[in-house]
């Protein structure tokens, strides 16, 4: 089975093929970072005019890379949420509108599913659900118990900012530019560990929701209180990436206690952090628990997750429903029925 994915939800454009015998055939992906970063984040607005530019050549080159034509495909997979309101459109009317000229099914794939499945790309991995995953990524933080495929009981989630956003605030604070997580990770191995310390939010009391928003006042505070100089501005990103990912890890551990299970996945943009996936094995090996993370170039958007997730549903007799709209907000947990007939 031969799957097109289409990611559109934010500001990357991306497209795949993924072949249930050959895994993943081609894999095209152009970022929108420079022309968002000038405004210091995302616009929503220019963000959906450049995936209508930039889509349609990318599909040609998708297929061109895979050497496949489009009667080749069994099924075409598209974000259909959660995301921006006007990208996800472009993705899923060009999706639905592909798949129904060639008379092939499309399927709306949920964003962080894509994610969290991201693991799975690499061939020589063997993941077995149920797995614990935390998904962290610029809009979402979520520790979820996912039992099977489109089946996730959600067990904690930020209350406020999600851990990417707190990277991308932190890093204009310090001038780094965006997106600020790669920035803050890059200038974060220079500082000096014991120049600052940040809190560990909501960790001291039970439960495993998160919430950042603190963190970034405490940050904020430091800031407003240096010189800015580059060597604090290091050991200040160090202090807050060292907070964040203790404060991942103690969550983590929890769940894992809690839940029992054996495997954790790590998945969604701020997974590409090297520094959060080696305190995460250290910390799986010693409670015994394996531990998976998509390949690198896998860990932030892109369209080869969109089509594998697709691939795992459409195969399984899931569709688009005539009434299918996009989901710009779209709990996980609400999945199991959505796109199944
Ligand atoms: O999953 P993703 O590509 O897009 C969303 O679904 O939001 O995640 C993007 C987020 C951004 O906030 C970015 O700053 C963060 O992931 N990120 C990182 C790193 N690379 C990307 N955060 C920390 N360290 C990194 N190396
Ligand atoms: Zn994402």
């Amino acid at each position: 089975m031969k799957v097109l994915g289409i990611e559109t939800s934010c500001d990357e454009t991306g497209t795949a093929v993924y072949d249930s015998s050959d895994g993943l055939l081609a894999d095209c992906l152009f970022s929108q970072a420079e022309s968002h970063a000038i405004f210091g984040g995302v616009v929503p607005e220019l963000a959906s005019r450049d995936h209508v530019r930039k889509l349609v050549p990318l599909v040609r080159q998708t297929m061109e890379q895979a050497e496949l034509n489009f009667s080749d495909l069994d099924g075409v997979a598209y974000t259909l949420g959660p995301g921006l309101a006007g990208s996800l459109l472009v993705g899923s009317t060009f999706g639905r509108a592909l798949a129904y000229s060639l008379g092939i099914p499309s399927l709306g794939v949920h964003h962080m599913e894509g994610h969290l499945l991201a693991p799975f790309l690499e061939p020589e991995t063997e993941i077995h659900m149920p797995f614990l995953g935390l998904l962290v990524s610029g809009g979402h933080t979520l520790l979820v118990y996912a039992k099977e495929v489109g089946n996730y009981v959600i067990l904690g989630e930020s209350r406020d900012d999600a851990v990417g956003e707190a990277f991308d605030k932190v890093a204009k604070m310090l001038g780094l530019g965006y997106p600020g997580g790669p920035a803050i990770e890059k200038i974060a191995q220079y500082g000096d560990p014991d120049m600052y310390s940040f809190p560990r939010p909501m960790t001291d009391r039970p439960g495993l929701d998160f919430s950042f928003s603190g963190l970034k006042t405490a940050v904020r505070n430091a800031v407003v209180k240096e010189t800015r100089e580059s060597v604090q501005k290091a050991a200040i990103a160090r202090a807050f990436s060292d907070a964040v990912i203790d404060t991942l890890k103690i969550k983590c551990s929890r769940a894992l206690k809690e839940t029992g299970l054996k495997r954790l996945v790590v998945a969604g943009g701020v997974s590409a952090n090297q520094a959060l996936r080696k305190n995460m094995i250290t910390e799986c090996e010693e409670m015994g628990v394996g531990a998976s993370f998509p390949p690198l170039r896998y860990a932030t958007d892109n369209g080869a997750m969109i089509a594998y997730a697709g691939y795992r549903r459409l195969v399984r007799g899931e569709r688009d429903h005539e009434s299918t709209r996009i989901r710009p907000r779209w709990p996980l947990n609400e999945l199991t029925s959505i796109g199944s007939d």
